[in-house]
């Protein structure tokens, strides 16, 4: 059976629930304080459930951009109510022709390989809804979809992180390959912040300095075809034990010695850690925060989902370099897009959009 048979099969509807928040920002050389980080990244464990709902304006004519994403903005931001957290972000298609916009915003290209269907990509904004129950996001969501008026749902998606635990300072769950997710993910809040949070740049506007492109990515995963590969098989597709181990056996918070395995003899030059960073002394510039997601047999797997300060350095030349990966005939990623994270600040929507 083709990769095409096995992961394109039912396209489910997307069901679920919104959610809202804001961001923070940072000033030139300065480093924002741990609690005033933007709100995605602020706990190094994210919560355990999750819905990302994308949305459109409803009528671009009326209201202005502006009074829509006001109106956007509190209303998720009232959302935020201690059990659940929520923020929303922008994509490229929110702001008018022409307009600044953050620099290198734009809409989520098709991957080779990705098969993107149109009811399930992209958005004008994104609205995240995260807590520690599911019920609590989803009536949140419903709160915000009912009162956003200016606002149509695009596309929805329940997301969960299974055993969701802190180890090391690091947010660790088992992904659907029952691997262990996050280690390879920045340990400190400075090193989060030099990883995600955006800075002053020739071509970037002020206003977006202190925010955040937020990359999401529904993956849809071929599990049964991976189940049927030895524990060992795999271990040799990711390029790290189940529990996180390298394959050399060094310990998982620990870093392995590419360079002593040339190869791949050990690694395979083809396993997806040793793609995603093979530079160990410089680790990819995005900090992950997915979660798993389960719409039906036929439709489950990873929405995987990372912030950067730069789209190009960060998630689209990891991405470039998984090409070719032994994990891509397990894959298919069907949706998701790219979004901006404001800086929390109101001041930049005057900026941004004028009004
Ligand atoms: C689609 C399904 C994916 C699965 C099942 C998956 C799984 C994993 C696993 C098990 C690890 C090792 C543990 C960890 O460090 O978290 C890992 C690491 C990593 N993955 Fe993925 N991943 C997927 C997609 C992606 C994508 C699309 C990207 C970026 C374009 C990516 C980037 C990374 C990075 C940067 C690391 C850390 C590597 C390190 O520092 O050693 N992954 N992934």
């Amino acid at each position: 059976m083709t990769r095409r048979n096995l992961l394109l099969g039912a396209v489910a509807a997307a069901g679920g629930a919104g959610a809202v928040t804001a961001g923070v920002a940072t000033h030139e050389n300065q480093t924002p304080a741990a609690e005033k980080l933007l709100l995605p990244l602020r706990d190094p464990l994210p919560a355990p459930y999750t819905h990302m709902m994308a949305v459109d304006r409803a009528d671009k004519s009326h209201p202005s951009v502006v009074d829509a994403v006001r109106q956007l903005h509190r209303v998720v931001t009232r959302a935020n109510t201690g059990t659940v957290q929520a923020w929303w972000a922008l994509g490229g298609t929110a702001f008018p022709d022409n307009a600044p916009r953050p620099l290198g915003l734009h809409t989520m290209p098709a991957f080779p390989g990705d098969v993107l269907e149109p009811e399930g990509s992209h958005g004008d904004a994104l609205v995240q809804v995260t807590g520690d129950s599911a019920e609590a996001v989803r009536n949140s969501v419903e709160t915000v979809i009912k009162q956003a008026t200016a606002w149509r749902t695009r596309w929805r998606i329940d997301g969960f992180r299974p055993e969701n635990r802190l180890g090391n300072h690091k947010g660790l769950t088992w992904n659907p390959f029952r691997f262990t997710e996050g280690f390879g993910n920045p340990a400190d809040h400075p090193d989060v912040v030099a990883r995600a949070i955006v800075r002053p740049a020739p071509g970037q506007p002020p206003w977006a300095v202190g925010g955040s492109y937020q990359v999401v990515r529904v993956v849809r995963l071929a599990t049964d075809l991976w189940e049927k590969d030895s524990v060992t098989e795999q271990e040799r597709i990711i390029g790290r034990r189940q529990d996180g181990r390298w394959l050399d056996g060094t310990p998982a918070e620990k870093e392995p010695d590419f360079a002593s395995d040339p190869q791949g003899s050990v690694t395979p030059l083809d396993s997806h850690v040793r793609l995603a960073a093979p530079d160990r002394r410089s680790p990819p510039p995005l900090v992950r925060r997915s979660y798993s997601y389960n719409r039906s047999i036929e439709d489950r797997g990873l929405i995987f989902c990372c912030f950067q300060r730069d789209l190009k350095a960060g998630f689209e030349a990891a991405q470039k370099r998984l090409q070719g990966e032994a994990m891509e005939k397990y894959i298919l990623t069907s949706g998701g897009g790219y979004f901006f994270v404001p800086p929390p600040s109101e001041e930049w929507m005057a900026a941004a959009f004028g009004g």
